[in-house]
């Protein structure tokens, strides 16, 4: 027996019923607030994702050459493609422009709970409001989409100038990785690389900031920084728009372009892989040949968003199984075919077996069924069955479709 490859999954009809409704109440919302649904190709030529996305996620990628020599890559995030797609398509769109979108994305990861090598992100991109009303608008939006799908979450929001502005005597590549150590929370491993590089009275002063609730004393800790007033005003719109965040300026985020604003969410009830959104402003168009614009954004981990609600029984239309006798077949199809054109789910018998195991099967997969003999036949009738009653009625066919919608 053949077998899916490791951290794939196969999703049933009920799976994907209940994404399908999830995924429909996050698009209703960005719609909402005026982000309209975009779709950029699963593979991209490799360069694309390498120019910036950090080693974390070019170590993790997907990688392929096609038949005609190109190096490509599958997705293994949504931001990069779509601003390649802005610097190729949209120049002269008025800004800014926002766009939505629901991606497969791919990162030879090890699979656990929540932790997929083909995963989902719905994501959301605002390209060109280089403004804080432009960052807070993401922020709003992404808790508006993960309060619409029902998932119980923390917001955390911060902003890389202050740990920078903390961090600016180190060098680069020092500075690079004494964040991505922060991002994994390991703070044995940063007291031991502060002190390798001479630099352990930073220990103290990153732990402050870490905890830290509030960009005064941030301020008090880090020094004072340009970008103190910026902060201050998103600040105050998210907080007059009364959304429930934490202010966290330990945030560092594990891809590489992010320039400003950064903000994560965790659900409650999922354990180690519990951050279900991340996000941030950030520039990737120069990189990619257009102009030097500012974007935010985010991608909301779909799968681990559908982990953290369980199974629940999605909104669905009622469905009804046309079941008859062998010698009028040609009318249930018609029968059938006047339930579908009213909106209803219909199946049809198809194999050769009696009314008893049809009826069965219809217990199994239907509401209703719509039962069709000789007599209903010739007298242009149904006998309709309530599945779950078990309450049957004769009637014309169009009060069989009136009863059932
Ligand atoms: P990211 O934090 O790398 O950001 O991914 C976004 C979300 O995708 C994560 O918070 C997590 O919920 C989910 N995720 C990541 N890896 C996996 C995995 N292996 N299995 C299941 N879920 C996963 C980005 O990708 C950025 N493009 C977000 C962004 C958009 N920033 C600005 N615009």
């Amino acid at each position: 027996m053949l077998k899916k490859p490791r951290g794939t999954r196969d999703f049933l009809p009920e799976e994907m019923e209940q994404r399908r409704e999830i995924e429909g109440k996050m698009r209703s919302v960005s719609r909402n607030w005026g982000y309209r649904e975009i779709c950029t190709p699963t593979f991209e030529t490799q360069e694309l994702y390498t120019i910036r996305s950090g080693e974390g996620i070019i170590n993790e990628m997907y990688t392929f050459e096609d038949k005609g020599g190109r190096k490509l890559a599958l997705r293994p995030e949504g931001t990069a493609a779509v601003l390649r797609m802005y610097v190729n398509e949209a120049k002269v769109i008025s800004k800014p422009i926002r766009w939505c979108y629901l991606s497969d994305c791919y990162r030879y990861e090890r699979p656990q709970k929540g932790r997929y090598r083909q995963f989902w992100q719905f994501g959301a991109e605002q390209i060109g409001a280089d403004t804080p009303a432009g960052e807070a608008e993401i922020i709003l939006l992404a808790n508006d989409l993960l309060l619409a799908s029902g998932v119980k979450f923390e917001l955390h929001v911060g902003h890389l100038a202050p740990m920078k502005h903390l961090l600016s005597e180190l060098t680069e590549s020092d500075r690079k990785a004494v964040m991505a150590i922060l991002d994994k929370h390991n703070f044995d491993a940063l007291k031991d690389y502060l002190e390798s590089i001479n630099a352990e009275e930073l220990y103290e002063s990153l732990k402050s900031l870490l905890e830290c609730r509030n960009i005064d004393d941030a301020i008090e800790i880090c020094g004072d920084i340009p970008e103190k007033e910026r902060i201050k005003e998103l600040i105050s719109i998210l907080d007059r728009q009364g959304i429930e965040y934490r202010l966290n300026l330990g945030i560092v985020r594990g891809l590489d372009y992010y320039t400003g604003m950064v903000f994560e969410g965790f659900a409650e009830n999922l354990g180690a892989e519990n951050q279900i959104i991340g996000g941030g402003s950030y520039r990737l168009a120069h990189l990619f040949g257009g102009d030097d614009v500012a974007s935010c954004g985010f991608g909301i981990g779909f799968d681990r968003v559908m982990v953290s609600l369980g199974e629940f029984t999605p909104e669905t239309a009622p469905s009804v199984s046309v079941v008859y006798t062998p010698d009028v077949s040609a009318h249930a199809f018609s029968v059938a075919k006047s339930f579908r054109d009213a909106g209803i789910n219909t199946e049809l018998n198809l194999l050769k077996r009696g009314l008893g195991a049809q009826m069965k099967h219809a217990a199994k997969t239907a509401d209703y069924a719509v039962v069709i003999g000789k007599r209903e036949a010739e007298a242009g009738t149904v006998t309709l069955k309530n599945m779950k009653s078990g309450d049957q009625n004769e009637y014309t066919v169009e009060n069989a479709v009136t009863e059932v919608e």
